[in-house]
């Protein structure tokens, strides 16, 4: 299940109806651990998402996502209809990012600074077959399925931020993929630390000890 898809949705008087209430009380109250336990539904659901050819300006410019400890997710917006997109800030302030809406229903969410030089990334609807990111400052275009750039002079594609849609419409920005990094080993790298659960439910790879050896870090 990629993180744009919904689970399922239970059946009236059901005990995952009741699971399903819980779940969304939890998720609604804004607390740091019932923020944490969301984060075990973002695990699972973003274990299959694809992410590919991501890249950042490592060094150069500041990396989008480039945090001491896992980002709390963060609401983006209560509703994100067909072709639209909202600008936000993620996982820092300072981290410009945009979530767009494909006209086939894909919710996908971008670092919005530009991998050439820096300037802010536009969502342009009107360009292309349905929509494209667009640098006005040299024409750099990427594409709104997948980041990669497809004009101008950006040498890379625009890092992802990987987003989840609540039953409710809400869409959460949750945890972005650097360079090369698919969507389940970024949250492995941004969470399994901290959430031995998430690193369980996606395999996520087990560190090295002082030793050189393989080992769990719980
Ligand atoms: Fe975006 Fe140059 S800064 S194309």
């Amino acid at each position: 299940m990629s993180v744009t898809e919904q689970p399922p949705v239970p059946e009236p008087g059901t005990d995952d109806d009741a699971a399903q209430a819980a779940l969304e009380d939890r998720i609604s109250a804004d607390s740091l651990t019932t923020r944490r336990d969301y984060l075990r539904i973002v695990a699972t659901v973003s274990g299959g998402l694809a992410v590919g050819g991501i890249a950042v300006a490592g060094g150069v410019l500041h990396r989008h996502g480039d945090t001491d400890s896992a980002p709390e997710p963060k609401r983006v917006t209560g509703r994100l209809a067909p072709g639209e997109s909202i600008a936000f800030r993620f996982p820092g302030e300072d981290d410009r990012a945009v979530a767009v809406r494909l006209t086939d229903g894909s919710l996908v969410g971008y670092s919005a600074v530009c991998t050439h030089l820096a300037c802010g990334v536009l969502w342009r609807k009107d360009r292309g077959s349905e929509g494209e990111l667009y640098c006005p400052c040299h024409e750099g275009v990427f594409d709104a399925r997948t980041g990669e750039v497809t004009a101008g002079p950006p040498p890379r594609g625009l890092p992802k931020v990987l987003l989840v849609e609540q039953g409710d419409g809400s869409v959460w920005a949750v945890a972005t993929a650097r360079s090369g990094e698919n969507a389940q080993d970024a949250v492995c790298r941004e969470f399994a630390d901290e959430r031995p659960e998430v690193r369980a439910q996606l395999g996520c790879p087990v560190a090295n000890d002082a030793n050189g050896e393989k080992s769990r870090r719980t």
